[in-house]
């Protein structure tokens, strides 16, 4: 059978993933294909893309307008994505990828650039709008598309690449899961070690796990920088005790070997939960949402 459709990820890829907790997948769609969303969000970011003069916020996000169907967007990126999760069939279609940029145009450009530690600020696990458990299968991944070149110093977002095992731990201690804010105030970071600045090209995808816990870096470059972080989500929550070993997604694979066991049974022993995240409590507030 011809996988290169269906699982585009190499075993030493998949490998990657398992050790570090991400992977990057190069060239997913063109400057062609990029143009469109990259140009309509310069006018909505109303600044000169091409003079850093006018750039008058270090940060934006803004809202989702329009969306992609990244299957016919960019299929590789798609392909590897349900490879990861164990299947298309274990996913919510469609994965659409919004024009919802995230741009970082000079966050920190006032002073000397930190590379990337524990004593960097804003280190999170994503998911602010649900009650965590180990088997959680509101985001499914954590992924970033790349929608202009990230260079390093230039916003590359920093990821702690030995998290997804302290993580893990954590969440299977706590079966009656974990509420956001409680997860973030942890410090979860302060138990890792291995910390990496993700850069690329214009095009590239990367996936991560959704246990992967990273932060926003300084531009003191003050290079362009745009992404978008398109969330996926599980129809059905994870499941690390499968009777079929071999249907174990690399993403609960990763778990397992977090947890340094080859099987775990887990059931949560509370509801699982929707919080609403202080970011829409604001917008609301502010009438509207962010843009
Ligand atoms: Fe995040």
């Amino acid at each position: 059978m011809d996988t290169s459709t269906t699982a585009p990820l190499s075993d030493a890829q998949v490998e990657h993933f398992l050790e570090k907790g991400y992977v990057v997948l190069e060239q997913c769609f063109d400057a062609e294909q990029a143009a469109p969303i990259v140009d309509r969000s310069w006018e909505r970011l109303g600044v000169d893309r091409d003079d850093p003069s006018t750039w008058d916020r270090p940060r934006v996000h803004l809202s989702s307008q329009t969306h992609v169907d990244a299957e016919e967007f960019a299929p590789t990126a798609f392909a590897a994505a349900c490879q990861l999760l164990g299947g298309r069939e274990r996913i919510q279609e469609p994965w659409e990828w919004s024009d919802g940029i995230i741009a970082n145009l000079g966050v920190g450009a006032d002073r000397p650039f930190d590379e990337p530690s524990a004593k960097v600020g804003g280190w999170h696990k994503d998911g602010d709008f649900f009650r965590h458990f180990l088997d959680s299968p509101e985001q499914g991944l954590l992924t970033i598309v790349l929608w202009t070149d990230v260079v390093s110093r230039g916003g590359g977002t920093f990821v702690a690449t030995d998290s997804v095992g302290v993580v893990a731990r954590f969440l299977a201690e706590r079966p009656e899961g974990v509420l956001p804010d409680v997860l973030q105030q942890t410090r979860l970071v302060e138990h890792c070690r291995d910390f990496e600045e993700l850069t690329g090209r214009q095009g590239d995808v990367v996936l991560m796990h959704p246990f992967m816990l990273h932060a926003t870096s300084q531009n003191v470059l003050r290079a362009q920088r745009l992404i978008t972080n398109p969330p996926i989500a599980l129809r059905e929550p994870m499941d690390f005790d499968r009777a079929d070993a071999s249907q174990s997604s690399p993403v609960e694979q990763a778990v397992l070997r977090g947890l340094g066991v080859d099987r775990f049974a887990f059931t949560p022993t509370a509801p699982r939960e929707a919080v609403v995240p202080p970011r829409l409590l604001a917008q609301q507030a502010a009438g509207g949402a962010a843009g």
